[in-house]
């Protein structure tokens, strides 16, 4: 599936993220728990190469306990990274934050040398939310103070602790193909830039074989009999139970669609998680793959041109 989410004013963004990273001690990141490695930005993980990160996994209560303690673990293995799971239900996040950077940068600190850390997230990951429920009045009016440029917010998190929020910085082009699925089903892209059918039937595919119980208790189905039955089918049992039925009784599949996709949104499905770290890795290797191939395929093409080219020019 193709997204179309790279607006073209990424290019201010990215130039202030890289302008900003100069002086940045820790980077944060900040992941939906419910897939974590698609929603992490593959370019920001190359332009804060070898600074300690703190991957934040937020909207924990949303996603399956279990795998996101896989996902800790994961992070937490990583050199110079520190990952902590939360929600918007933290009652003080930001005591949790500038311990786990001050861990991550333990030289900095006191007023001569404060702790600068960067705060990034796609869209809708929760970050206001965050920063609201962390800042009382202490947000530095946009602007206003030296060295923060118009777009950036800087926030006192301590004595000697400055939060900076960059806007959004996206990434131009998914390479994983379910993580372009799982972005759409979070609701980190916008409407207009996906088919709603297509990924909820990608949606149901995963519930089928990692939370069968979930689905069926959610659509009051019986989970013996949704196994074996193909994605689409299940849309449509999912589409009649709910009464998106079209006259002449034909299945109403983009109001399923988007039911399905609410859902899971709202959590009203369960605690769901789209992605393992093994899954991942195997998902990560096969684009790599894919890549490259098309990679090939355009070379042999271009030097298939040039070879036209020269034999008509002759
Ligand atoms: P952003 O700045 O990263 O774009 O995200 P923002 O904070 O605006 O949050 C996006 C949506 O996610 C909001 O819901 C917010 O309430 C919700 N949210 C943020 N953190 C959490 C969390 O930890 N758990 C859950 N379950 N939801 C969270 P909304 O429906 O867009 O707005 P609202 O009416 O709820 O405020």
């Amino acid at each position: 599936m193709a997204i179309q989410w790279f607006p073209g004013h990424m290019n201010k963004a990215r130039k202030d993220v890289a302008e900003r990273l100069k002086d940045i001690d820790v980077v944060i990141e900040m992941l939906d728990a419910r897939l974590p490695a698609s929603s992490a930005n593959p370019m920001l993980a190359r332009m804060a190469k070898g600074k300690p990160r703190l991957m934040i996994l937020n909207k924990q209560d949303l996603a399956d306990p279990a795998i996101t303690q896989q996902w800790l673990d994961w992070y937490n293995a990583k050199k110079d990274t520190q990952a902590i799971g939360m929600d918007a239900g933290e009652r003080a996040p930001a005591q949790r934050l500038v311990a786990a950077c001050r861990q991550l940068a333990p030289n900095r600190g006191g007023l001569e040398k404060p702790l600068r850390v960067l705060i990034c997230g796609i869209p809708n990951v929760g970050k206001s939310t965050l920063i609201n429920s962390m800042s009382n009045r202490k947000i530095a009016k946009t602007g206003n103070m030296p060295g923060v440029t118009k777009n950036e917010q800087r926030i006192i998190l301590a004595d000697d602790v400055e939060l900076f929020d960059t806007p959004g910085m996206l990434w131009p082009k998914i390479e994983v193909e379910e993580g372009g699925y799982n972005l759409a089903a979070s609701g980190a892209v916008g409407r207009n830039a996906m088919d709603e059918e297509e990924v909820a039937l990608e949606l149901i595919k995963y519930l089928l074989i990692h939370y069968r119980a979930e689905l069926a208790g959610r659509y009051k189905l019986d989970a013996e009999a949704l196994d074996g039955v193909p994605d689409w089918q299940a849309l449509e049992l999912i589409g009649k139970r709910r009464g998106a039925v079209l006259s002449g009784g034909k299945i109403n599949i983009q109001k399923a669609a988007e039911i399905v996709l609410t859902d899971f949104r709202d959590g009203q499905t369960g605690r769901i998680t789209l992605e393992r770290p093994e899954e991942w890795k195997v998902w990560e290797k096969r684009a790599k793959e894919l890549a490259a191939i098309r990679a090939a395929e355009r070379e042999a093409r271009m030097q298939e041109k040039d070879g036209r080219k020269k034999q008509g020019g002759r």
